[in-house]
C-alpha cells in the first residue's frame, strides 16, 4: 500500500494504481471521458489533468488516468493550473464535437467556461444594427444566456421587411411566405408573423401590410406612381420607365 496526498488529504492507494483510480475509490471527482476501467488508459481526452510536483520541482499538470501513485505524492485536483488546463481540454473537445451535451454538462459540473454551442449565428449583429439604425423597428436584440449570446425578438414589433434576413451572412434568419402570411424566424424562434399584400400589377405577394405602412409614413410618394399603390418593386420600375418614356415623347 502507498500513501498519497490528494487536496491535502492523506489516502491509501494500491501498488500500480493510477491517481484517477485512487481518486474514484475515494469519491474525489476528476473529469474524464476516455477512461474505461476495463481498458488500458490512452490519455486522449486530457480532461483528467491534476497538479503535481515534477521531478525538477516545478508544479505541472499530469494526466491522472496515466499517472501512477507514488509514496507521498502530493496531488491537487483543483487549482489555477488545473482550471486553465481543463478549460483548454474541454474547448478542444468541443471543437470536435460542438453539439455534445455530455461534454457540455461535464464542463458545467466542473464550472468550466466553454464556447457557446453553434447555432449558425456568428454574432456579427448586422441584423440587429440594421433593424435599429435603418428600419428603426427595434425588433431584434442580443440576449445573454449561460450558454452564450443569441439573437432574439427585441422590444419593438417586427414589420416583416426581411432586411435582417437579406443581410445575414450565414442565412440564419429565415423568411417564409405562405398563405398570405410572412413568417420571420431565427432557429425556430418566430420573430414576426405578418399578413402579406398582393401586387396590383403582377398579382404576386410582395410585402407585408406593416412594412408598406412603415414606408408610407417614412417616405415621400414617387411622382410616377399612384398615391396609394400596391405594386411590387418590379412593377413600380416598369411603371416608372413607362412614365419617363411618355414624358420623353411629349417633350419631342
Ligand atoms: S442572425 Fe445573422 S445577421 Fe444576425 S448576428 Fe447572427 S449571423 Fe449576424
Ligand atoms: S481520462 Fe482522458 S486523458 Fe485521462
Amino acid at each position: 500500500m502507498i500513501e498519497i496526498i490528494i487536496n491535502g488529504r492523506t489516502l491509501v492507494a494500491k501498488e500500480g494504481q493510477t491517481i484517477l483510480g485512487a481518486a474514484r475509490e475515494n469519491k474525489i471527482k476528476i473529469p474524464h471521458l476516455c477512461f474505461h476501467p476495463a481498458l488500458k488508459p490512452s490519455g486522449s481526452c486530457k480532461l483528467c489533468g491534476v497538479e503535481v510536483k515534477s521531478p525538477s520541482g516545478r508544479q505541472v499538470v499530469m494526466l491522472s488516468c496515466i499517472l501512477k501513485a507514488k509514496e507521498n505524492l502530493e496531488i491537487k485536483t483543483e487549482s489555477a493550473l488545473v482550471s486553465a488546463h481543463r478549460e483548454k481540454a474541454f474547448n478542444t473537445l468541443l471543437q470536435m464535437a460542438p453539439e455534445s451535451t455530455r461534454i457540455r454538462n461535464l464542463a458545467k459540473e466542473f464550472g468550466v467556461a466553454v464556447t457557446p454551442p453553434p447555432n449558425g449565428c456568428i454574432r456579427c449583429r448586422l441584423c440587429i444594427r440594421v433593424c435599429n439604425e435603418i428600419v428603426k423597428a427595434r425588433a431584434l436584440k442580443m440576449v445573454k444566456t449561460p450558454e452564450g449570446s443569441f439573437v432574439a425578438a427585441g422590444e419593438g414589433d417586427c414589420i416583416g421587411c426581411g432586411t435582417c434576413a437579406n443581410l445575414c451572412p450565414t442565412n440564419t434568419i429565415k423568411i417564409n411566405d405562405q398563405d398570405s402570411v410572412r413568417t420571420i424566424s431565427i432557429k425556430g424562434q418566430i420573430i414576426g408573423q405578418l399578413p402579406l399584400e398582393w401586387c396590383e400589377g403582377c398579382g404576386k405577394m410582395y410585402a407585408t401590410t406593416n412594412f408598406l405602412k412603415h414606408v408610407a409614413e417614412s417616405t415621400l410618394n414617387h411622382p410616377d406612381t399612384k398615391e396609394h399603390h400596391h405594386l411590387c418593386s418590379s412593377c413600380i420600375k416598369l411603371m416608372s420607365n413607362r412614365a419617363s418614356t411618355e414624358r420623353e415623347h411629349l417633350r419631342k
